[in-house]
């Protein structure tokens, strides 16, 4: 599903905001077509509530009539200059959240001029219009609807949330994985963790998330406090989770060795194999819609592990790719993703690993 906000004024454009709506509700579900944010309550942040409003949208189309950059308001300002006028703060929220922003003329309207726009619009004057004309508006619509479908595709289907008592059953399987680790004396690496006073990783972050981020090894920070990426390699998977506008508790983030292995080196086959069934354990608790990899070792271990025809590829060639198979729960995507510690090393790659987190936003 698409969710799309329509962003207009009423003395601008309201005659042809229902006829839109309308024609959009022929091509995607009403339930996702919003117009107004119905209910701000007494004394909530309503800069706030259109922020969150447009966090749950995909696409912000909006309307610019003929009036749109000159109207005013009773004592004579124009509005587009006043703080807290709802037009500027949704299409401002929706540019800062980058979101797919849509100018759509109306009324022979003409697209804005930087000149005309407030500072936190600007961005605005470059996005390209789409124009609707009373005399060819159903085919005008149409070309909306490929716009919209192409630059934001339809979502994939997530998996159904738990109710409270599956939920409970989750963290407390979740809990029984972590006592059965602390536990693992057989361990290559539970010598290691006891003389340096260390602790097991498991993972953390939501027992029912839709997507499962597994990584590689916890490193020092992480071992000793038992929690997984929170040194600079967890640093930059927060700032690419609030990218997409995530936070790490709505996902679960997890290695495939599940102890910190001696001195900064990669983990052993020995290792891997080791923490095989408590990693499975993990994935089949959470029932993820996805596992995104990062780095090279948790994506050949997911791979191969589920007998993948990609597992002889490279993260090279495979990263930011969707790759549809199925778990014994039901349908499920591999998304291959660097290592975030790439970013430490190599500053550029930051944009392609953003451009790939990108790809996750469908499954949210
Ligand atoms: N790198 C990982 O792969 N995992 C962590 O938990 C931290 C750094």
């Amino acid at each position: 599903m698409t969710r799309i906000f329509i962003n207009y004024r009423r003395q601008d454009s309201e005659g042809y905001v229902g006829r839109l709506y309308d024609h959009l509700a022929q091509h995607f579900e009403t339930q996702d077509i919003f117009m107004d944010v119905d209910s701000i309550p007494p004394g909530a942040d309503f800069v706030e509530t259109l922020e969150k409003a447009i966090a749950g949208c995909d696409v912000l189309i909006a309307m610019i009539g003929p009036q749109w950059v000159d109207i005013k308001d009773e004592r004579g300002e124009r509005r587009l200059d006043q703080w807290n006028d709802f037009v500027r703060i949704e299409i401002g929220s929706a540019l800062k959240q980058k979101k797919v922003v849509i100018p759509v003329l109306v009324g022979r309207a003409r697209m804005p001029t930087p000149t005309e726009l407030p500072e936190d619009l600007l961005l605005f004057a470059r996005r390209n219009a789409l124009e609707l004309t009373q005399q060819h508006f159903a085919q005008d619509v149409q070309k909306l609807v490929k716009v919209i479908q192409d630059a934001a595709p339809t979502k994939q289907n997530n998996k159904p949330r738990a109710n409270q008592e599956m939920l409970d059953q989750k963290e407390a399987a979740l809990k029984q994985v972590r006592l059965d680790l602390v536990g693992a004396t057989e361990s290559p690496l539970y010598k290691f963790r006891i003389e340096n006073r260390l602790f097991p990783v498991i993972g953390e972050g939501s027992a029912d998330a839709n997507i499962i981020f597994i990584g590689e090894s916890p490193g020092k920070n992480e071992a000793e406090v038992g929690r997984p990426f929170i040194g600079p390699s967890g640093e930059i998977l927060a700032e690419m989770l609030k990218s997409i506008n995530l936070k790490r508790d709505d996902v679960y983030v997890t290695n495939i060795v599940l102890d910190r292995p001696p001195t900064k080196r990669e983990p052993t086959l020995e290792e891997i194999a080791f923490y095989e069934p408590f990693v499975d354990r993990i994935i089949d608790v959470i029932q993820p819609a996805v596992i995104a990899t990062l780095g090279r070792f948790a994506m050949q271990y997911i791979l191969k592990r589920l007998d993948l025809p990609e597992k002889r590829q490279t993260i090279g060639e495979l990263h930011g790719k969707l790759i549809k198979t199925r778990m014994h729960y039901g349908e499920i995507h591999i998304v291959p993703l660097y290592h975030p510690a790439v970013v430490l090393y190599s500053a550029s790659q930051k944009v392609t690993l953003q451009k790939d987190f990108e790809k996750l936003k469908l499954f949210i």
